[in-house]
């Protein structure tokens, strides 16, 4: 039983960290560029799925370019995030934008009208992928 707790743990350690490193990515908040410290953590077909992704489950709400407006938007208070606005870009970093995909808004201290999508959580190369997505949708300082 020790042994099986051992082992338990040592995998559990492990995929911890794989998660992390598909993850380092980073926003220079004066630059606006997301930094990967690694080689590109997903591939075209992650990149597919997430703007999929967003097409299917964001959209109706954040609006097909990302600007709050989508169909459901009105009904909502707060108001979906403005995913094109520079300050909120500014604001966020990876790993918040990876909570919130992940566990909602309420993961964040924010409006639990923005949903979790658990689903994701065995999917790294696609979240990373989504959040790369998203943080594109706001104009960027070029210096
Ligand atoms: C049912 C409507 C709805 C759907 C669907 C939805 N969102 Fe949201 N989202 C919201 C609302 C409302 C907020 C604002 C929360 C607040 O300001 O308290 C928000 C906020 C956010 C934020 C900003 C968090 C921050 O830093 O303040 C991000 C990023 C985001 N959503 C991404 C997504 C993505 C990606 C999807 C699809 C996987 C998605 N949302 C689907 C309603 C939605």
């Amino acid at each position: 039983m020790k042994h099986l707790v051992l082992i338990l743990g040592l995998s559990l350690g492990f995929s911890a960290w794989s998660w992390a490193q598909d993850t380092v990515t980073n926003i220079n908040s004066k630059t606006g560029q997301i930094e990967v410290s690694k080689k590109p953590s997903f591939g075209e077909e992650d990149m597919e799925e997430a703007m999929t992704i967003f097409r299917e489950r964001c959209t109706r709400c954040h609006g097909s370019k990302g600007n709050g407006r989508g169909k459901l938007a009105s009904n909502l208070s707060p108001r979906p995030t403005d995913l094109t606005n520079p300050y909120w870009f500014q604001s966020t970093n990876p790993k918040k934008l990876k909570k919130v995909i992940l566990g909602g808004g309420g993961a964040i201290g924010k409006s639990i009208l923005m949903p979790a999508n658990p689903d994701l959580r065995n999917k790294p190369k696609v979240v990373a992928a989504l959040i790369q997505y998203i943080t594109q949708l706001a104009p960027r300082k070029s210096n």
